[in-house]
C-alpha cells in the first residue's frame, strides 16, 4: 500500500455485496489511507451486506436513492459532518435498466421503464453533481468518477438501453465537468470497465458468453472488479491531478481492437 489516498474524504455509492466494483473500490481506498461514507438505496440496504463493509472500512453509512435530490442533499450534508469537512472523492457505481430486468427486447422498450432506467443510470449522476456544487461541497483538486461501459460507443445488442445511459452518462461527465473545473478545479472523468461479473453485470442477457469473448478479444484479458478499483484510486489520488472530461477505458485493450488471433482461430476450426 502507498498511502496514495492519505487524508482524503469522500463518498462511495453502489457497494451491493463484495463482488461489487464500489467494494472492491472501498476496500483499496481504506487501505490507501482514505476516509468515507458508503452509501447505496435504501432498498438495496435490506440485503445488509453493507454493514459488513462499512466495519471492516471503519465508515459510516448514508442511505440515499440516488434519484431524489433530497436524500442526495442530506447525504451529502451528513457526509460532511461525519468526515468533519469537504470532500475530495467520489464514486458514482450505479446502474439499473427497468427494461433489462423485465427481459423487454431494445425494439419494444417500455418507455417509462426507459425513463425509470434512464433517471436511476445516468440522471442521478447530474443530481450528485448537482447538490456536490451548490453546497461547495468538494476540496480544490478533488475528483469525481462515474462507471460506465463501451457499449456507450458500440453496439452490443443485449446491452439495450444501457447503452443509451451510459452515452448520457459520458456526456454530463464531460459537460458538468466544464463547469466544475472552471470554478472549483475539480475533475471529472468516467472509468470504462470491462465486463465484470457482478450483479448489474449478470443481469445483461448471454453474459458468460460476452465475457468470454471480451476476455479472448482483450490482448490483457478483462479487467477485474479489483482492478478496476485500483485505476480507480488512482483517479482519486493527486497522481493524476490534471485528467479530466475523459472516458478512460479500462479493459485491457478490448476498445482498440479489430479482431484477436484466439477469436479468428475460434471461427477458423468452423470452416
Ligand atoms: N459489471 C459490469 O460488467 C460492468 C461493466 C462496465 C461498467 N459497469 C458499471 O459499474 C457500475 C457498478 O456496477 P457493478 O457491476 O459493480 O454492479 P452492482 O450491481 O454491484 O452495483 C450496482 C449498484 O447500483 C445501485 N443502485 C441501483 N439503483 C440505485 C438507486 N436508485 N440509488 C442508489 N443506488 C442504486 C445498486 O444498489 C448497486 O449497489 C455500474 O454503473 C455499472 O453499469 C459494470
Amino acid at each position: 500500500m502507498y498511502n496514495l489516498l492519505k487524508g482524503k474524504k469522500g463518498i462511495i455509492f453502489g457497494a451491493l455485496d463484495e463482488n461489487s466494483i464500489a467494494w472492491k473500490t472501498a476496500e483499496r481506498a481504506h487501505e490507501e489511507g482514505a476516509q468515507f461514507v458508503l452509501t447505496n438505496a435504501p432498498i438495496a440496504m435490506r440485503m445488509g451486506a453493507i454493514n459488513e463493509l462499512a466495519e471492516k472500512t471503519n465508515s459510516q453509512i448514508v442511505p440515499a436513492d440516488a434519484t431524489s435530490m433530497e436524500d442526495l442533499d442530506n447525504l451529502v450534508e451528513k457526509s460532511m459532518e461525519i468526515l468533519g469537512g469537504k470532500l475530495d472523492f467520489v464514486l458514482h457505481s450505479i446502474g439499473m435498466s427497468v427494461n433489462v430486468r423485465k427481459g423487454k427486447h431494445y425494439t419494444e422498450s417500455n418507455y417509462d421503464f426507459t425513463t425509470k432506467g434512464w433517471d436511476v443510470s445516468a440522471v442521478s449522476f447530474h443530481k450528485v453533481m448537482n447538490v456536490l456544487y451548490k453546497r461547495d461541497a468538494m476540496n480544490e483538486w478533488g475528483s469525481i468518477v462515474a462507471l460506465t461501459y463501451m457499449a456507450a460507443q458500440r453496439v452490443f445488442p443485449d446491452y439495450n438501453d444501457m447503452a443509451d445511459n451510459k452515452a448520457y452518462l459520458e456526456s454530463i461527465a464531460r459537460s458538468f465537468g466544464y463547469f466544475f473545473g472552471v470554478d472549483k478545479k475539480v475533475r471529472v472523468n468516467t472509468i470504462s470497465q470491462s465486463p465484470t461479473p457482478t450483479t448489474a453485470g449478470q443481469g445483461v442477457k448471454g453474459f458468460g458468453g460476452f465475457l468470454a469473448y471480451a476476455d479472448k478479444m482483450s490482448p490483457l484479458g478483462n479487467a477485474t472488479a479489483l482492478e478496476c478499483a485500483n485505476y480507480t484510486i488512482s483517479m482519486f489520488s493527486d497522481l493524476t491531478k490534471m485528467v479530466t472530461l475523459q472516458n478512460l477505458f479500462h479493459d485491457g485493450g478490448f476498445s482498440n481492437m479489430g479482431v484477436s488471433q484466439s477469436v479468428m482461430d475460434y471461427f477458423v476450426e468452423q470452416e
